[in-house]
């Protein structure tokens, strides 16, 4: 449950971990825009219901410009660049037309269907998209969920996370997003290795994962795993151990946690006061992705004004899942180095891996 957060309110919290994360979290941000029906549903829309709910506002009448549902010559002309092109400046959104119609929540193959709807009805004779063909290699988050996770996830079998359920989802994810597809990969307790279907791959998982997270404004494509343009400056690999930094405010510990729980009397109790947070180092093994719960870890902070502290991370068990954390006052703004020396049984070598570490 801890970790990577830094601050209080849930959207910052999720902000502070990897791009895809961030991007879901705009997604959410702007699907709170949405009818509470229109989030609840987790179904795919049809084109003609999405027209009637979103697009018609412009396009029924022909309101800011907008080519108007019936006037075949105008969606003829459209027609004419192909659903690619139109569903391309749809998602951009181009003038008066607002990106994704102004439905932040809608999907790239509800946008896709609404086209088609609105050129169908306006003379063209156009077959309506299904998902399965945007995916032939690579099976989307959706169809998996639909298929596997939908099993446990759908109403919560044995305390799984139910699909959309956020307030379920972002205490999980504030670990990270790989840290959580690992632990689908791994599976725990009543949830099964690569939830019970052998055959999908790392990236087929995390789709799966994005998709129960947000089921109406997921993406339909996930990026791959592979570290990319933006790597994660809380993640290094060394020696073949991967280790994953997390850092989250002891108040939103606090608001979290009751009295009493395991988690608040972990490191002697949650410390008052403002300035203290939890730094949280994850290990795996980069080979057999398995958590690292052997180790023995220790953190070095270093504040330019109050000088560098040193501690023991103690085993923490959250979720089933083993990490190292301890307390630290960490109140400034400017960034903390932090350098973590961790040493593996059997191995007489220490790692050490330093992060930079701003809050928000
Ligand atoms: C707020 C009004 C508004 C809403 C809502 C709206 N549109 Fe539009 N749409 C426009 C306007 C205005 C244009 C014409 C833009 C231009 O070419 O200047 C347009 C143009 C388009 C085009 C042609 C784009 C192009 O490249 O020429 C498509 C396709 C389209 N809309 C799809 C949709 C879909 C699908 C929805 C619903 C999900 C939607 N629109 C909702 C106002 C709207
Ligand atoms: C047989 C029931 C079952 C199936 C099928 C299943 N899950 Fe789960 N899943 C669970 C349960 C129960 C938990 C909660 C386990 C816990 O937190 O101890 C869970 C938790 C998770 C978590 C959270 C892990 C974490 O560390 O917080 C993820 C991610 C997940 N499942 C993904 C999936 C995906 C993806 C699929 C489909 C490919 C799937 N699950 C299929 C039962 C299932």
């Amino acid at each position: 449950m801890l970790t990577l957060a830094r601050t209080d309110s849930p959207l910052s919290l999720i902000r502070a971990l990897n791009p895809l994360v961030t991007a879901i979290a705009l997604a959410l941000a702007a699907s709170i825009a949405l009818s509470p029906d229109a989030r609840a549903q987790v179904a795919e829309r049809s084109g003609k219901d999405v027209v009637d709910k979103v697009c018609s506002k412009c396009h029924a009448t022909g309101a800011k410009g907008a080519p108007k549902i019936g006037d075949d010559k105008a969606w003829a002309s459209l027609a004419s660049r192909g659903l690619t092109g139109l569903t391309e400046s749809a998602l951009k959104g181009i003038r008066n037309m607002p990106p994704h119609g102004g439905n932040p929540g809608l999907t790239d193959i509800e946008i896709e269907r609404a086209i088609t709807h609105m050129v169908n009805q306006s003379g063209g004779k156009w077959s309506e998209p299904i998902s399965d063909v945007t995916a032939a290699a690579e099976r989307r988050g959706e169809q998996i969920v639909r298929t596997q996770c939908a099993k446990c996830h759908q109403t919560g079998v044995g305390g799984a996370p139910r699909i959309g359920d956020r307030a379920a989802w972002i205490p999980r994810l504030k670990r990270g997003l790989d840290f959580v597809v690992r632990s689908a990969i791994n599976g725990h307790g009543p949830m099964p290795p690569r939830g019970g279907m052998a055959d999908l791959t790392d990236s087929e998982i995390r789709a799966a994962v994005v998709y129960m997270f947000n089921p109406v404004g997921a993406p339909t494509t996930v990026p791959p795993e592979a570290p990319a343009a933006r790597p994660d400056p809380n993640h290094v690999v060394v020696d073949g151990t991967e280790i994953y930094l997390g850092v989250v405010a002891a108040e939103s510990l606090r608001a979290q946690y009751a009295k009493g729980s395991k988690e608040s009397s972990m490191h002697g109790g949650i410390p008052g006061g403002k300035g203290h947070y939890h730094v949280n180092i994850s290990l795996f093994d980069s080979k057999t992705r398995g958590v690292i719960s052997d180790a023995q870890v220790e953190a070095t902070v270093a504040d330019p004004v109050m000088g560098t502290v040193t501690k023991k991370l103690e085993l923490v068990a959250l979720n089933n899942i083993k990490s190292y954390g301890n307390y630290f006052r960490m109140p400034g703004k400017d960034p903390y180095a932090i350098t973590v020396k961790i040493r593996r049984p059997g191995t007489s070598r220490t790692i050490e891996a330093r992060f930079n570490f701003r809050h928000d």
